[in-house]
């Protein structure tokens, strides 16, 4: 494995891993609000954000690299209202997927042409994390000051399950 390559894979790995820590502190913050639904939602993404991390790990001992793992930033523990906690992700996912692009760059200039089969799996990954957190945002806005639209939304976010995630 390329040296350059190699360390990029390990820089993302903290970021994969950095995110998961961002949507367990969000868990935390949502459950001290007795917003089970959101911390439940939080929690399942917190896992799949370990799960990315886990699959660029795979790919590093596959392709003969090694993982060096890097340090993580002490998470924020105040997310304000339930529409800051979703812009917040959606932000963080734009940085994400800025960060896959990169790392997609990276494989074209060194002609990494499996790595660059690898990082598509992320790219169309990126659109959904992108789009799902865009979505909520647009169903928090519809609902605004309403408490009843709240407990309801966030009722609809406790029902995702880890399994569906899974079977996508
Ligand atoms: Fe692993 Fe949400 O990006």
């Amino acid at each position: 494995m390329d040296k350059a390559v190699n360390d990029a894979v390990n820089k993302q790995i903290q970021a994969e891993m950095d995110s998961a820590y961002l949507y367990l502190a969000m868990a935390a913050y949502a459950e001290a609000k007795d917003l089970n639904g959101v911390a439940s939602w939080m929690k399942i993404q917190a896992q799949e954000e370990m799960e990315h991390a886990m699959k660029f790990y795979g790919y590093v001992y596959q392709t003969g690299g090694e993982v060096e793992l890097l340090a993580l930033p002490k998470p924020k523990k105040d997310f304000g209202s339930i529409l800051d906690i979703f812009e917040a992700a959606l932000d963080h996912e734009k940085l994400i997927t800025s960060k896959i692009n990169s790392l997609y760059e990276l494989s074209m200039k060194k002609k990494d042409y499996a790595f660059q089969s690898f990082l598509k799996w992320y790219i169309d990954e990126q659109v959904e994390e992108e789009s799902t957190a865009a979505d909520i945002i647009a169903q928090i806005k519809m609902i605004g000051d309403s408490k009843e639209g709240i407990f309801m939304l966030d009722k609809e976010l406790g029902s995702r399950s880890a399994e569906e995630e899974s079977a996508e």
